[in-house]
């Protein structure tokens, strides 16, 4: 009998090919760069089943082009704002996602980027490498303590608590705002506040932002945000671009009304605004999760998820159980 057929926007690594080709006819994009959306409609056509990465929309536009064969698209991020999840439920197409195996990795990632900001990292790098260096003196390249500071997390999931998890080493106070308030045993271990949104901005000496992207969160972090924030903090993004509205975000710099920001993700990735280009602004193109273990692991969990549906098992990360199992 023959396999069922996949298509796999990533090339990915070898354990998930091996795990994928011994279930799958896998055609894999190996071009270099990410496939245009002309390409990834044409080869998406006729698959059973997909692997996308989060620079795939998955909408009303690739499910025809797809056609109906299509059962299940496999996504290699834990965030899924780049899938359409009721147009995929409505044509029981399921979807999947990768929680659980980055969180320490991006927490990891989110605290690279404070320290590089706070401890002002890039403006010295560049100032070595560059061969300009050609003095000491005590009021040299200064920078902001992190030890003792407030940490303000906006989210506190699973990446907001790797992240507060991280702070006790720095001896910091760590206040928090979420939806719905952790359990006491969390907030114990934590060592952190619930407080409101507005209350973490106008205390937090860092405010890192941890809620994913949807309806409620898109331009969270707007003028009025930022105007709350203490003007000696600093705003460090890691979950998706547009929680912060980038112009706003752009005017509070240039105005001095925040310190500084790091950044890994943007409103319209790869494309960065000049505006956002300084000084006090550390900038990286969307690492969060990206060493080779995790990435590994995110790549093993969507194959798993596919495989699993083919073989006639639950899909361990479907996010549309409404779907399963298939009529
Ligand atoms: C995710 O998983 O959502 C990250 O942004 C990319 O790894």
């Amino acid at each position: 009998m023959s396999k069922p057929r996949l298509f796999s926007s990533h090339v990915l690594f070898e354990e998930p090919r091996r795990l994928l080709e011994q279930h799958f006819d896998v055609d894999y994009w190996t071009g270099s760069g990410r496939p245009d959306r002309a390409e990834v409609l044409k080869r998406v056509a006729g698959k059973d089943a997909m692997i996308s990465l989060l620079t795939e929309k998955i909408d009303d536009e690739l499910l025809d082009a797809a056609g109906p064969n299509l059962r299940i698209v496999a996504n290699v991020a834990v965030g899924y704002d780049n899938m359409d999840v009721p147009a995929c439920t409505a044509r029981k197409v399921a979807v999947s996602n990768t929680p659980g195996v980055l969180d320490e990795t991006t927490a990891d990632f989110t605290w690279t980027l404070l320290m590089a900001v706070a401890r002002r990292l890039i403006e010295a790098d560049q100032l070595v490498r560059s061969g300009r260096w050609n003095e000491w003196n005590l009021d040299f390249l200064l920078g902001t303590d992190i030890w003792g500071k407030t940490l303000g997390i906006i989210g506190l999931g699973r990446i907001g608590r790797a992240v507060a998890r991280r702070a006790s080493g720095f001896r910091m106070r760590v206040i928090y705002a979420s939806n719905s308030r952790a359990p006491r045993e969390i907030e114990g271990e934590l060592n952190a506040e619930f407080k409101t949104r507005e209350e973490v901005l106008q205390h937090a000496d860092f405010v890192s932002l941890h809620v994913p992207l949807n309806d409620k969160t898109r331009g969270l972090m707007g003028p009025a945000e930022l105007a709350k924030m203490k003007r000696t903090a600093f705003l460090i993004n890691t979950t998706r671009g547009p929680v912060v509205q980038e112009q706003s975000l752009i005017e509070a710099l240039e105005r001095g009304v925040i310190a500084g920001a790091a950044l890994d993700v943007f409103e319209r990735e790869p494309q960065v605004p000049d505006g956002l280009r300084r000084d006090n602004v550390v900038l990286a193109p969307h690492l969060g999760s990206a060493t080779v273990e995790t990435r590994t692991k995110m790549a093993m969990i969507a194959a798993e998820n596919a495989v699993a549906y083919f073989s006639g098992r639950r899909p361990p990360t479907i996010l549309n159980s409404e779907v399963w199992p298939p009529a």
